[in-house]
């Protein structure tokens, strides 16, 4: 199953106050839309001042509601009619004023009542001014809604429209999108406690020079982001990558294989799932140099020595982890990665070419089990990780029945 499948069976109520960030929610309402879900937009009346009703209608494709007494609705009960069958209710933007509203119970239009009247969970995502935002009435209504069960998507900090700078921009209509994707994730790893290694690591020759892998790091974080929408607590040890640092419960930066040893050494007795995704060198230089090393115009030579396997050291603990490893080859993909599962003694072990995924944001992993091979079809890394964790909670599921 791929990841817009997931989506594509779901109801999401969209709704809409009055804010400049109206226009991203258009764009919100066409990419949700384009994977596949029912979105019933409904428009505050101060929201039709800031985009129009036949945007969001045309990009949904759907009648939008914007009246407590629309007529069209069966009985002309709108205000609980449309909450059913919804799956979640997304508000975006969410007003200062409409946050007051939702914190208070009050049920005066459309859309209000439809929050109070529903049976779902529901997003918002506040944009306001950024004194606004500060505001102790606006944060304490925000604690109010949280204590009820409403998730807020915290706004980005930025240039505001009102041209003043600070918190309160709403999210960008991706990173909605990418939040109603982690959403809809079954819990798969709930309560489980994930170790994941990703980037590559450096090895230093002397104070400006080192050797390393090439790595993005882009597919560990990928997987570290499928594993806590799947309810995963992670921990993340990485080596220098430039990524944003992703929500875990831990991070943990380090620049060298024994650095990441010794990191993963302290974090692992209480790990349910180790994934190491991480490059790391397989040696670093016996002797290097804290200063610059000046060129002679000679050759040189420098001896390498092999870095601790780190994978190998925590698969073979009396009572390991289950271990996923990863291998990037060149050639003979299936031989070589099998080969490596089975010598790390390895439960689980996912390969991919490296010419086609390093760097990409795409990435066709095969992997490797005790029952055989599985080939995904190539996709964005966030969907490889997905399905990655869920043969992840497959393989654990079983292996507890056994
Ligand atoms: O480098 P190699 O192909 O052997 O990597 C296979 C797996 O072993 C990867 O999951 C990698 O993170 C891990 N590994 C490790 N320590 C090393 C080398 C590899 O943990 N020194």
């Amino acid at each position: 199953m791929t990841d817009a499948s997931l989506l594509s069976a779901k109801h999401l109520l969209l709704g809409l106050t009055g804010g400049v960030a109206a226009y991203k929610a258009a764009e919100l309402a066409r990419l949700l839309t384009n994977d596949g879900m029912e979105v019933q937009a409904v428009m505050t009346e101060a929201a039709c001042r800031f985009v129009g009703t036949a945007t969001l209608q045309a990009l949904t494709g759907k009648h939008v509601f914007t009246d407590l007494w629309d007529a069209s609705v069966a009985n002309s009960m709108a205000h609980i009619n449309l909450s059913r069958n919804v799956d979640v209710i997304l508000v975006a933007p969410a007003s200062a004023d409409f946050i007051a509203k939702l914190a208070n119970g009050f049920a005066d239009d459309l859309l209000s009542t439809l929050c109070l009247a529903r049976d779902c969970p529901l997003l918002i995502a506040p944009a306001m001014n950024r004194q606004m935002w500060e505001s102790s009435a606006t944060q304490r209504n925000l604690d109010t809604l949280r204590r009820d069960g409403v998730t807020i998507l915290n706004p980005a900090n930025g240039t505001q429209a009102c041209g003043e700078s600070g918190m309160g921009r709403m999210l960008e209509a991706f990173e909605l999108v990418e939040t109603v994707h982690a959403f809809f994730q079954p819990k798969l790893l709930k309560g489980k406690r994930l170790l994941v290694t990703a980037g590559p690591t450096y090895e230093a020759i002397d104070a400006v020079r080192g050797i390393t892998n090439l790595s993005s790091g882009k597919m560990g974080y990928a997987v570290v982001r499928a594993a806590v929408e799947a309810g995963a607590e992670v921990t993340l040890i990485s080596g220098p990558v430039c990524l944003e640092t992703p929500a875990v419960v831990k991070f943990v930066n380090v620049v060298s294989a024994e650095d990441m040893f010794a990191a993963v050494k302290n974090e692992i007795s209480s790990i349910d799932i180790f994934i190491s995704v991480a490059a790391v060198a397989d040696y670093r230089a016996i002797s290097t140099s804290k200063q610059k090393t000046k060129k002679t115009g000679s050759s040189i030579t420098l001896e390498f020595t092999p870095n601790p396997d780190i994978l190998e050291y925590v698969a073979n603990l009396a009572n390991p982890p289950f271990c996923v490893g990863f291998a990037a080859e060149t050639e003979n993909l299936e031989a070589n990665a099998e080969a490596k599962r089975r010598k790390k003694k390895l439960p689980l072990l996912a390969a991919n070419l490296a010419q086609e995924a390093i760097g990409s944001d795409e990435n066709a992993l095969v992997l490797f089990d005790s029952e055989g091979e599985r080939h995904l079809l190539k996709a964005p890394k966030i969907e490889q990780a997905r399905l990655l964790i869920k043969h992840i909670a497959s393989l654990c599921a079983k292996l507890r029945n056994l």
